[in-house]
């Protein structure tokens, strides 16, 4: 891909290289070989932007696993109370099973914290959460987030599963805005 992508009226500059990605995940999916050993735990993939993120991942997981999706949308103009709506529901029972849910990126966390709620109250053994990206100065830590490949400063970044206006996922390098 180009050093500089315009989608609609925003420049893009590359900002986090296929090889990272993959070298970050590599590292991850280690990490969940080893701590995952016996548990056979559902990844719950949050759509759209997971997609890219999760299927790379999952490839590199070699423990016994299941997956499930689920699309979450913020109610227009109430995004600072973090209420969310599921679009397409979980469709597995989470009850006495560990949870490991995916993200693209984890922004002021607001969504996923609603979403870790509605998961908490199905009983599960345990929930975690990995995310591609990690924005720590919005975030302010409001809920543990286990596994991390990059941890990026407040700043708007678009591929690998991530669009700006539903453009830009495309792609397997990451963009930051010009
Ligand atoms: P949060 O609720 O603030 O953590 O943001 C949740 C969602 O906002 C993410 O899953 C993304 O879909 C979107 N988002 C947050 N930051 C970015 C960004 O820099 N680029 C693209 N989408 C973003």
């Amino acid at each position: 891909m180009p050093n500089t992508w315009t989608l609609k009226d925003k420049s893009f500059e590359k900002y986090i290289i296929s090889q990272d990605i993959q070298a970050a995940i590599d590292g991850l999916a280690q990490r969940i070989n080893q701590e995952m050993v016996g548990k056979n735990p559902v990844f719950v993939i949050v759509l759209n932007g997971a997609f890219i993120f999760a299927s790379d991942l999952i490839k590199k997981v070699k423990i016994d696993c299941e997956i499930a999706f689920v699309k979450l949308s913020s109610y227009a103009g109430t995004s600072s109370t973090g209420i969310v709506r599921e679009v397409m529901g979980l469709d597995i029972d989470l009850k006495e099973r560990t949870v490991i849910i995916i993200e693209d990126i984890v922004d002021t966390g607001l969504t996923l914290d609603s979403f870790l709620n509605t998961v908490w109250k199905m009983g599960p053994a345990d929930v975690k959460v990995a995310t591609c990206l990690l924005k720590p100065e919005a975030f302010k830590d409001r809920f543990p987030v286990e596994y991390v490949c990059f941890r990026i400063p407040n700043e708007f970044v678009v591929g690998y599963g991530l669009d700006y206006d539903g453009l830009g996922r495309n792609s397997e390098d990451i963009y930051k805005i010009k």
